[in-house]
């Protein structure tokens, strides 16, 4: 597998950040953050069952598709949890991301993802998918910054395409889809 990290140290505002892929010993500071800069983490019950979707596992046996962004004194400031379909032979799929509170707004998603799509491009996928919650505004609005289109449906909710249901009763999800070969994300601006 080809896996073209980026850079340490980015010139200009990233500067601040240090970015690397994901290492097990990653999980604990992933579970926090889940649990902290998520809306949807609540309470204590909500912020437990938001981190049980991102089980170690992702870190041990994923870890070269996914990434971390650090601050200057090593607090995590971002990360993507991101993976190479097994079935669909050229799709790729991001199943977190989250920027800290603090450092939300300077494109570290972006920065995030354009390295996702790099990699999955250098790698023979040609898509990528995600999901996220209907109520999730800040998502749905970033993935389509970042040259998502969200897959019709004959249901919406929240005012978005939505497939019902589909992670579980009520567990609601907007689809998202990313052709890599469509619009290079460099041309995004
Ligand atoms: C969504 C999230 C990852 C965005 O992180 P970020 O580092 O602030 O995003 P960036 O600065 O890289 O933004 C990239 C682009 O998306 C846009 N964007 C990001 N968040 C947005 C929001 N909430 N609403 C509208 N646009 C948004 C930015 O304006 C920017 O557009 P530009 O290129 O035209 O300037 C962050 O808000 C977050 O962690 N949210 C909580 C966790 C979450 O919901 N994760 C997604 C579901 S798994």
């Amino acid at each position: 597998m080809i896996i073209a990290m980026t850079s340490e140290h980015q010139a200009g505002p990233m500067d601040r950040f240090t970015t690397r892929s994901c290492l097990p010993t990653d999980h604990p500071a992933i579970l926090r953050a889940i649990q902290t800069w998520w809306a949807d983490s609540r309470d204590e019950t909500a912020a437990r069952e938001l981190s049980r979707l991102v089980p170690r596992l992702f870190c041990e046996h994923f870890g070269d598709t996914s990434l971390v962004i650090e601050g200057e004194d090593g607090e995590l400031a971002g990360f993507l949890v991101g993976f190479f379909s097994q079935r669909v032979t050229d799709e790729a799929y991001i199943h977190f991301v989250g920027v800290a509170p603090w450092a939300r707004g300077s494109g570290l998603a972006k920065q995030a993802y354009e390295w996702f799509f790099q990699t999955a491009t250098a790698n023979g996928r040609h898509t990528v998918r995600a999901i996220t919650s209907p109520g999730n505004h800040g998502s749905i609005a970033f993935h389509q910054r970042m040259g998502f289109t969200i897959e019709p449906s004959e249901h919406t909710v929240e005012g978005s395409p939505t497939a019902l249901d589909y992670d579980g009763p009520g567990e609601h999800r907007v689809r998202f889809v990313r052709d890599l070969t469509a619009t290079p994300s460099a041309t995004l601006r």
